[in-house]
């Protein structure tokens, strides 16, 4: 049996470096036979904000379709056809930028549905302890809503331009190891 990972970028830009690291994990997930990947770009994808309704998708439980006509359904289907995950982001402002906030929120119609996955996470950021940890730790906040398992350090980088990590060859590996861990931890469950 395979496992699929999915790889979801929460960057609002083109060419980021949350995307070469998040590719470079799913590279060292593939290094596990029989894993499937996939990337997801949310700077693709149009994804409205959680309009706090509660009335319409309740701890899972869905009475009435969301009021949101967007991307969200397919990410939502995406994310329930995956085994592991590997969740990238920048870091704005100390935190995550509003479009993988929006991501994160607007997955409460799946709440209960994702326990015993695994993820992996990355931040980036342009400082040295420029808040990465906190954007890795809401990252992990969210994994734990979902009761998704993330057994591994985040990968924490630092870099300003569109794929400058790219040069940085220390943090590649960090990532690609990650996403092997990630992948292997998830065939052990699910095989
Ligand atoms: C609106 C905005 C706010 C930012 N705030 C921070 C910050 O708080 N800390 C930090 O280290 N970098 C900050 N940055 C820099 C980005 O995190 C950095 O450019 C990073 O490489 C972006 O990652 P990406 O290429 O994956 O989008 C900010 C950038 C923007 C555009």
């Amino acid at each position: 049996m395979s496992v699929k990972i999915l790889g979801v970028v929460g960057s609002p830009r083109k060419r980021s470096n949350s995307e070469v690291l998040v590719k470079e994990a799913l590279e060292g997930s593939k290094l596990i036979p029989d894993t499937e990947t996939e990337l997801v770009l949310l700077c693709d994808k149009k994804i409205g904000f959680c309009k706090g309704c509660y009335e319409i998708c309740q701890h899972g439980k869905v009475k009435k379709p969301c009021p949101n006509q967007d991307d969200m359904e397919e990410l939502l289907t995406k994310l329930l056809e995956a085994d592991g995950y590997i969740f990238g982001s920048p870091t704005y402002m100390g935190g995550v930028p509003g479009l993988m906030r929006a991501f994160m929120d607007r997955t409460v119609p799946i709440y209960y549905k994702l326990r015993g996955r695994v993820a992996g996470i990355i931040a980036v950021g342009d400082a040295q302890f420029g808040s990465q940890e906190l954007v890795a730790q809401s990252i992990r906040t969210f994994c734990m809503s979902h009761q998704i398992i993330s057994q591994e350090w985040p990968v924490c980088a630092v870099a300003a331009w569109p794929g400058e990590i790219s040069k940085d060859k220390r943090v590649l590996q960090m990532a690609k190891e990650m996403g092997q861990n990630v992948a292997k931890l998830t065939a052990k469950l699910y095989q």
